[in-house]
C-alpha cells in the first residue's frame, strides 16, 4: 500500500429529518447571512426550498437569494454568484441541489474571497485558493458525490473547457433520500451510475494488488449495482435512496482513493464532450466506460479478471484469463443496457460527431490506469462510441 495522510472535513449528515437537525446542530456557528443558492427551479415545485426558507427564518437568518444555476455550470454563473456574496457580505452559503448546484457554490465560496480571478490563479499560477466563505451543501440528486470534496467541475464557455477547479469543501452536507424523490428516474439513475464510475475510475488505479480500500470498493460497487436494480421496482423506497446517496458519498470522501492513484480518464473525455455538447455526465459515461475498457483492458487482464469475479459474481468455469476479463466488461455493458441507460452517443441524443476531433485534442491525459491514451486513442474511442455498430 502506498503512504497517505486522511482526514476529512466535511460533516454528513444522512436522513429523513437531516436538515433540520443538521441546521438546529450548525447554524448557530455562522453569522446571519446567507446565499441560499439553487438550479433550474425544482427544488421550488417539489417544496424543498419553501421547507429550507422557512427553516433559516426559524434560525433568524437573513436570506439573500441566487437561484438559476444550470446543470453543468459556467464560469459567468460563478462569478455573477461571486460578485453576490461580496457585495452582501455573505456569512454561508447553502448549496441546494445536485453537483451542479454544490460545484458552482465551491468556487463562488473561493472567488468571493479573492481579488485574484480563480479560473487565473489555479491554470496560470498554479496556486489554489485558500481563503473561502463557509459552504453547506444540501442534496437533492445523488450521485456526484459532490458535497464530499472541494474539487468542481465547471465549464468555461469561453474557452471551450469543462474542467475541475478546486473551491471550497462543505463544512457540512445534508443528504435526505425524499428530497430526490421528484427527479426524473432516469437522472437518478444516471447518477448512480456516475457512481459506479467514480468507484472504476479508482479501482482500476495503481496499485492494483489487493489492498483494503479496493476490497471496500467492490463492496461499494456491489451495493450500487444491487440498489440501482431494487430502485427501478421500488422507486419510492427511501431505504434503497439512502443506500444510493451514501455509495455517492462513499466513492467521493476519499475513502476509497486511501493509498491508491486514481485514473478518470473516462471523466476527463466526458468532461470535454459535455463542454461541446452540454450533454448528461452519468449518460455519456455509461457510453464511454465499456468501450474504454475493451480498449485498455489488457494493460492489466488479471484485475479486469478479478473485477469479473468479485463484482459481477462471474464464475471462471476454465475459461482464460483474458475471456474472463472480457466477461466483466460484457457484464457491465449488459448491466447498463438492462437499467435503460444508453451505450452510444447517437442513443443519448448526440447526432453531430463534428466536434470529436476537438473534444478529443483537448481531453486532458491521464496516466492511464492500464494504458496512457493518444490524442488519437480518444478520437477512436469517441467514434465507436457513436454508433456501436457492434450492438
Ligand atoms: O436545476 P435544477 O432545478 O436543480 O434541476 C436539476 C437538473 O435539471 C435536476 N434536479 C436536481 N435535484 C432535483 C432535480 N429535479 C427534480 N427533483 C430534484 N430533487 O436534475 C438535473 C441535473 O442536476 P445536476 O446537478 O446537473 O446533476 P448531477 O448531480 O448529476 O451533477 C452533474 C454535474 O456534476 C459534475 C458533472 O460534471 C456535472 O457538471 N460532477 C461533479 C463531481 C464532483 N464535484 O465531485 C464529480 C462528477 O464526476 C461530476 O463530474
Ligand atoms: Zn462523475
Amino acid at each position: 500500500m502506498n503512504e497517505f495522510v486522511y482526514a476529512y472535513p466535511t460533516k454528513t449528515y444522512l436522513g429523513e429529518n437531516s436538515v433540520a437537525k443538521a441546521f438546529e446542530a450548525e447554524l448557530g456557528r455562522y453569522g446571519n447571512k446567507i446565499l441560499l443558492a439553487y438550479g433550474s427551479g425544482s427544488v421550488k415545485k417539489n417544496g424543498v426550498y419553501q421547507e429550507i426558507v422557512a427553516l433559516l427564518q426559524q434560525a433568524g437568518k437573513e436570506i439573500v437569494d441566487f437561484g438559476g444555476i444550470m446543470p453543468n455550470p459556467t464560469y459567468a454563473k460563478v462569478q455573477e454568484g461571486a460578485a453576490l456574496a461580496k457585495e452582501e457580505k455573505i456569512d454561508l452559503i447553502v448549496a441546494v441541489g445536485g453537483g451542479s448546484v454544490i460545484d458552482c457554490c465551491k468556487i463562488i465560496s473561493a472567488q468571493a474571497k479573492s481579488e485574484r480571478d480563480i479560473w487565473e490563479l489555479e491554470f496560470t499560477d498554479h496556486k489554489l485558493p485558500t481563503e473561502f466563505i463557509p459552504l453547506c451543501a444540501v442534496v437533492t440528486a445523488s450521485g456526484t458525490g459532490a458535497e464530499q470534496n472541494n474539487g468542481a467541475v465547471i465549464t468555461n464557455e469561453e474557452k471551450k473547457l469543462k474542467c475541475g477547479v478546486w473551491g471550497a469543501h462543505a463544512d457540512f452536507a445534508v443528504l435526505n433520500p425524499a428530497y430526490t424523490l421528484s427527479v426524473p428516474m432516469r437522472q437518478v439513475i444516471s447518477g448512480a451510475f456516475d457512481t459506479l464510475s467514480h468507484c472504476m475510475e479508482t479501482y482500476f488505479g495503481t496499485p492494483r494488488k489487493d489492498n483494503l480500500s479496493d476490497e471496500v470498493n467492490e463492496a461499494v460497487m456491489r451495493s450500487v449495482i444491487r440498489n440501482i436494480r431494487l430502485l427501478l421496482v421500488r422507486p419510492d423506497d427511501l431505504s434503497i435512496r439512502s443506500e444510493l446517496m451514501w455509495a455517492s458519498a462513499m466513492a467521493e470522501n476519499g475513502i476509497l482513493k486511501i493509498g491508491k492513484v486514481t485514473d478518470f480518464q473516462a471523466h476527463q473525455i466526458e468532461h470535454q464532450l459535455g463542454a461541446y455538447t452540454d450533454c448528461n455526465h452519468g449518460c455519456g459515461l455509461a457510453v464511454l466506460h465499456p468501450v474504454l475498457y475493451r480498449h485498455i483492458y489488457s494493460g492489466a487482464v488479471s484485475r479486469f479478471a478479478h473485477f469479473a469475479q468479485a463484482v459481477w459474481g462471474i464464475h471462471e468455469n476454465g475459461q482464460d484469463e483474458n475471456a474472463f476479463a472480457l466477461a466483466g466488461i460484457q457484464a457491465l455493458e449488459d448491466f447498463i443496457r438492462e437499467i435503460g441507460l444508453p451505450l452510444s452517443f447517437q442513443e443519448m441524443g448526440i447526432t453531430d460527431d463534428s466536434c470529436f476531433a476537438a473534444v478529443a485534442d483537448s481531453t486532458a491525459l491521464t496516466a492511464g490506469c492500464c494504458k496512457k491514451l493518444t490524442k488519437e486513442e480518444i478520437l477512436n474511442i469517441l467514434n465507436e462510441c457513436y454508433q456501436r455498430k457492434d450492438l
